[in-house]
C-alpha cells in the first residue's frame, strides 16, 4: 500500500443531532474517504473488532492517551477503523470515553477489502473482518505502513505489535530525526 491512495468509499456514520428529537436523537451522515483524509496527515489503525480485548485494553486506549504526542509530530487526526456498523462503533467510542480518536465504521467491509486487508474470521464467528494494520496517510496517500505479521484467513492468533501507537511514534520520531 505504500505510496498508494486510500480507496474512495462512502462510510455510513451516525451522528447526534438534537433537532431529531426523541430519546435517541441520531441521524445517518454519509462521510467519504475525502472527508476523512483529504488535506490531512492522519494515523489510520484498523483492527478485527470493536470491544475485543486487545483492541479495547491496549490499542485504542493507548492511541487515545498518546494523541498529544502524535499531534506534536504533525498528525492532525487519529482514526480507528473496524468492519463494524456505526451503532457498534459509536457504542464502543462512548464506552471508551474517546475525546481524541475518531472511529470509522466500515460495516460492509468495502474500504478494508479495497485496502487488501479483509480476512475471514469465521473461526471466531466474526465473518469477514480487518487484518490488524496501521498507516500514516498524508492527503489520502499511504506514507508509512504497519501491518501485523501472518496475514491470513481464520488466523489462530491475533498478532499485535507493529501497529501499536508506541511503535508508530518511534518510527515517526526516527523519520524526523533522520
Ligand atoms: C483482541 O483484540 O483481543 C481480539 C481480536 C480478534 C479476536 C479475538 C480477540
Amino acid at each position: 500500500m505504500l505510496g498508494k491512495k486510500v480507496p474512495a468509499v462512502t462510510f455510513r456514520t451516525r451522528v447526534r443531532d438534537e433537532a431529531v428529537g426523541g430519546p435517541n436523537p441520531y441521524r445517518w451522515q454519509d462521510l467519504t474517504s475525502d472527508d476523512y483524509f483529504k488535506g490531512k496527515k492522519v494515523v489510520l489503525f484498523s483492527l478485527p473488532g470493536a470491544f475485543t480485548p486487545t483492541c479495547s485494553t491496549y490499542q485504542l486506549p493507548d492511541f487515545e492517551k498518546l494523541t498529544p504526542e502524535f499531534r506534536a509530530l504533525g498528525i492532525d487526526e487519529i482514526y480507528c477503523l473496524s468492519v463494524n456498523d456505526a451503532f457498534v462503533m459509536n457504542a464502543w467510542a462512548k464506552g471508551q470515553n474517546l475525546e481524541n480518536v475518531k472511529v470509522i465504521p466500515d460495516g460492509s467491509g468495502e474500504f478494508t477489502r479495497k485496502m487488501g486487508m479483509l480476512v475471514a474470521k469465521d473461526n471466531l464467528g466474526f465473518g469477514m473482518r480487518s487484518w490488524r494494520y496501521a498507516a500514516i496517510v498524508n492527503d489520502g496517500v499511504v506514507e508509512q505502513w504497519f501491518e501485523e505479521e501472518g496475514y491470513s484467513d481464520n488466523c489462530e492468533s491475533d498478532p499485535y505489535g507493529v501497529s501499536s501507537p508506541q511503535n508508530i511514534l518511534e518510527n515517526l520520531k526516527a523519520r524526523i530525526a533522520a
